[in-house]
């Protein structure tokens, strides 16, 4: 695809959550980009169920709101997840969405946005290239990590270091938008 369809997802979804300012700063970032569309995934929105699939891996036809799901990720080329880090990993959430499919995740590549305290959500991201190798998703190297998330956004939204960071997420994208065109062309025929 000349033009790779990139899939936001936000794994936030507790009240007063800050994921929703994460997102808010990455959104202007993406729209201008004119390599790739793109369009958010809330999981607030999506309410998934626990794994509930008779089968593994889950397989056509879903049912419900795990159809729902399947075809906002199926339509996708490319992913970027916006995660917190709760006690040292990712939302349960998040593991919950990755679970209930498989041939949609296939041979994709996936970034991530993550923020946190000390670490700046560098565990839970870690953690998510692992899980997203299970699931034949390709997680690439570069992504965006917030340190001190409460010091360096403030509650309007605004980044203590706007240009770094959107230098950060563009790298991201450049090269996600790179593995996207490559997978597709390559790998998904
Ligand atoms: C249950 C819970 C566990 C947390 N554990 C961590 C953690 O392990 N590491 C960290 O850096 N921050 C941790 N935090 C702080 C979060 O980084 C901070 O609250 C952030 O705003 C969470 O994202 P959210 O507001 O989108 O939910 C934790 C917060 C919650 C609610």
């Amino acid at each position: 695809v000349s033009r790779p369809h990139l899939l936001v997802i936000l794994a936030s979804v507790r009240q007063g959550r800050g994921g929703e300012r994460v997102a808010a700063w990455f959104r202007p970032i993406v729209e201008a980009r004119s390599d790739l569309t793109w369009e958010l995934a809330d999981l607030r929105d999506h309410r998934l169920p626990y794994y509930s699939s008779a089968r593994h891996p889950p397989t056509p036809p879903y049912r419900g709101r795990v159809a729902a799901w399947a075809s906002v990720v199926g339509r996708a080329d490319a992913y970027v997840v916006i995660t917190p880090e709760y006690n040292g990993g990712y939302p349960a959430v998040l593991k919950t969405a990755i679970d209930a499919l498989y041939h949609e995740w296939r041979f994709k590549p996936i970034a991530f946005v993550s923020y946190g305290g000390r670490r700046g959500g560098s565990a839970a991201a870690q953690q998510l290239r692992e899980v997203a190798i299970e699931v034949d998703l390709v997680p690439i190297r570069r992504g965006v990590s917030i340190q001190y998330f409460g010091q360096a956004m403030g509650a309007d939204g605004s980044m203590a270091e706007p240009v770094l960071f959107a230098g950060v997420a563009n790298q991201m994208l450049d090269d996600l938008a790179h593995w996207a065109r490559g997978l597709q062309a390559g790998l998904r025929g």
